[in-house]
């Protein structure tokens, strides 16, 4: 099979990998890539919005299936695309998609189909909404409606900051569309997971469980930032919780689509928060995390293309997943400023002492190449994962992929998997 795969972070360079390892592949294209996903194939020049091009490419090279990455493409309705041009692509068409390009249509659909999450209003109205914050008081989150790529959620734990989320979103506009409306959410305690699942339409399976590390620095403080790292399998999430997750929030979300009439066919990322043995829904997403991906899908056994084909045929209930009995950590190497301001260009070193191995793996995100040299070329540019049997051993793993590799004022957190070691 041909595959294209879009998108161009870790998580990209992460399912190209594991998609290499299928045996029904024979050649992976990826748009447009980075020169992680280039070592398995080719880097096609063409964004990953660029639809029309995406579509002429998959057309002209006879593609058999396109795994799409990144929310944005989703959400702008690729997916709709190629099966209205009868190729096959993994992920939700677009009506499905808005279960994340929209947080006041997720917000409604949790309500109407009585899936636990945050209390909360829309405002499109900037006097209204800063009432109603300063009735509540803080802590409060303010969320943009639309996509903003990871920075349309403040969660003001000062009065203050609330009010100058909802200035800047109603007033000043600064997610422009994306930022016509907002929720206004109650402020939820607890500790947070990520569960990742397989959905079919009329089935959905959950993935392992992970954890990823939103804050830029350490013991979470700081600014929230794309993922500065995860683990999988996630101990918080164990058999008797993933059981509470699948009932009450899973198996209402699948119907709760079906009753919309919503076929939604591909990955659904429902990141939740856990307090006192309740979980609630803060996100949903239709796709892979980003750096989620890069410690499940190392420990997913099955083939990912039959996966993505069980899917596609709505036959996932046919299908066993099964999972390596193994542990999974990654520590993002970001650009020092990342999630604010940062310089791109710097030389990375190192990369070849940890490469070839299989128990460490250095997933490319912001890279590029330039006659032969490997430069910084974004905010997230490396993620560093290790596999092994115990979380203690994949943390120091890691950590030690991190020290063989260099460049010019990296940032990385000291402590992704500490969460996980207090469950031993
Ligand atoms: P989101 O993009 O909705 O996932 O929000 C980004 C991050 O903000 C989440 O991963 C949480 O860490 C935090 N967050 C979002 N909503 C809430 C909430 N209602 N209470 C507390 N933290 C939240
Ligand atoms: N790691 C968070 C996300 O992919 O949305």
């Amino acid at each position: 099979m041909k595959i294209l795969v879009v998108g161009n972070g870790g998580r990209e360079h992460c399912l190209v990998w594991k998609i290499a390892q299928s045996k029904y592949v024979d050649r992976i294209y990826t748009a447009p890539g980075n020169p992680g996903t280039a070592e398995y194939g080719e880097n096609v020049d063409i964004d990953g919005l660029d639809i029309d091009n995406l579509l002429k490419f998959a057309l002209e090279k006879e593609i058999d299936l396109t795994f799409v990455g990144p929310e944005a493409p989703l959400v702008g309705g690729i997916v709709d695309r190629f099966q209205g041009a009868g190729l096959k692509a993994f992920g939700p068409v677009k009506n499905a998609a808005i279960l994340e390009g929209s947080k006041v249509f997720a917000k409604g659909f949790m309500k109407k189909y009585g899936i636990p999450t945050a209390e909360y209003k829309v405002f499109n109205n900037a006097e209204e909404a800063l009432e109603y914050i300063k009735d509540k008081g803080a802590p409060i989150v303010v969320k943009a409606e639309g996509l903003a790529a990871g920075k349309g959620v403040v969660v003001a734990k000062e009065l203050s900051t609330a009010v100058e989320a909802v200035e800047s979103m109603l007033i000043e506009k600064k997610f422009g569309s994306s930022g016509q409306r907002i929720v206004v959410e109650e402020y939820l305690e607890g500790e947070e997971a990520t569960v990742l699942a397989f959905v079919d339409g009329k089935t959905i399976v959950p993935m392992i469980a992970s954890q990823d590390h939103k804050q830029a620095y350490d013991e979470d403080r700081g600014p929230n930032t794309g993922g500065m790292g995860a683990y999988a399998p996630a101990p918080l999430v164990d058999e008797k919780m993933m059981e509470k997750v699948k009932r009450e929030i899973l198996f209402p979300t699948l119907e709760g689509l079906k009753s919309e009439g919503i076929d939604y066919k591909g990955v659904l990322y429902t990141g939740i928060l856990i307090k006192d043995g309740s979980p609630k829904v803060i996100e949903y997403n239709v796709r892979f995390g980003d750096p989620e991906a890069q410690v499940v899908l190392p420990l997913l056994k099955t083939d990912l293309v039959e996966i993505a084909l069980a899917v596609i045929e709505g036959s996932l209930s046919e299908l066993e997943i099964e999972w390596f009995d193994k542990k999974a950590l990654c520590v993002i190497m970001a650009s020092g400023g990342y999630p604010m301001e940062y310089e791109k260009g710097k030389l990375i070193s190192g990369i070849d002492k940890v490469d070839g191995r299989d128990d460490l793996l250095v997933f490319q995100a912001g890279t590029k190449l330039v006659d032969g040299e490997l430069y910084t070329d974004g905010g997230r540019v490396l993620a560093v994962t290790a596999i092994g049997s115990s979380f203690m051993e994949v943390i120091e793993k890691a950590y030690s992929g991190v020290e063989k590799i260099y460049f010019p004022d990296f940032h990385i957190r000291h402590d992704i998997g500490h969460k996980a070691l207090k469950y031993i």
